[in-house]
């Protein structure tokens, strides 16, 4: 949120059930989404307006909007050539694109064994559609006429302080598809781990980029 221009309007792509509208719901906002549950939470969080939209056909006239958001969504938003190119069509020239995705780097040394024993216990790798256009991310960008302005790769901690924090954590999982028996099997995991100072790693790129005036 942190590199999130303070003004302007904002499109919130892939709005999700819109976590990040209470700190962007002061200026002009529009959430989409092509889920309808998810955007049954989000009016239900408070977010508006809100539209059922997918990222690849965005019903915004070009250069209607100043900032686009698209937190954690970014690796399964398909085609994404065809996605940026939309992003870049409804900013404005100056505008500024902020997205971020998860990550595989950068992990501690402890960190593998509780990222191993998560991904054990999901039976599945963390693998979304596009992660290997994500890959050629700079050149995309250009494609599209955006120009990167920032590329990096944090680890955060997500605190593991409790069974509640281990529940919330295997809920927000992304993974469509996934067998409700192996969340279950997650959640049981991230349970048994859960202690006063334990955390989950949490690698994420964030990445800036803005369309040149
Ligand atoms: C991991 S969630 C992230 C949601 C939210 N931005 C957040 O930070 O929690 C990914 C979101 O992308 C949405 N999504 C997937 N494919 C989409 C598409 N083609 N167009 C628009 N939204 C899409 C899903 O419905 C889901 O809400």
């Amino acid at each position: 949120m942190a590199a999130v221009p303070p003004t302007g309007r904002v499109l919130d792509l892939a709005c999700g059930n819109a976590p990040l509208w209470p700190a962007l719901g002061d200026r002009p906002y529009i959430g989409m989404d092509v889920s309808t549950a998810e955007l049954a939470e989000a009016r239900r969080a408070g977010a508006h307006p809100l539209v059922r939209a997918t990222a690849s056909a965005l019903p915004l006239a070009p250069g209607s909007v100043d900032v686009v958001v698209c937190s954690m969504s970014l690796m399964v938003l398909t085609p994404l050539a065809e996605v940026l190119a939309e992003i870049g069509r409804v900013l404005v020239p100056g505008g500024v694109l902020v997205a971020t995705v998860p990550d595989r780097r950068p992990l501690r040394w402890a960190d593998l064994a509780v990222a191993g024993g998560l991904l054990a216990a999901l039976g599945t790798g963390l693998g979304y559609p596009g992660d290997r256009a994500l890959r050629r991310l700079p050149a995309m960008l250009a494609g599209a006429g955006l120009r990167l302005d920032g590329d990096e790769h944090r680890r955060y901690g997500y605190r593991l302080g409790s069974r509640d924090d281990a529940d919330r954590l295997a809920s927000s999982l992304y993974l469509p598809g996934l067998p409700p028996s192996r969340r279950r099997r997650a959640r049981g995991y991230l349970r048994a781990l859960s202690l006063p100072h334990a955390e989950a790693p949490m690698p994420i790129r964030r990445i800036i980029a803005h369309r040149p005036g």
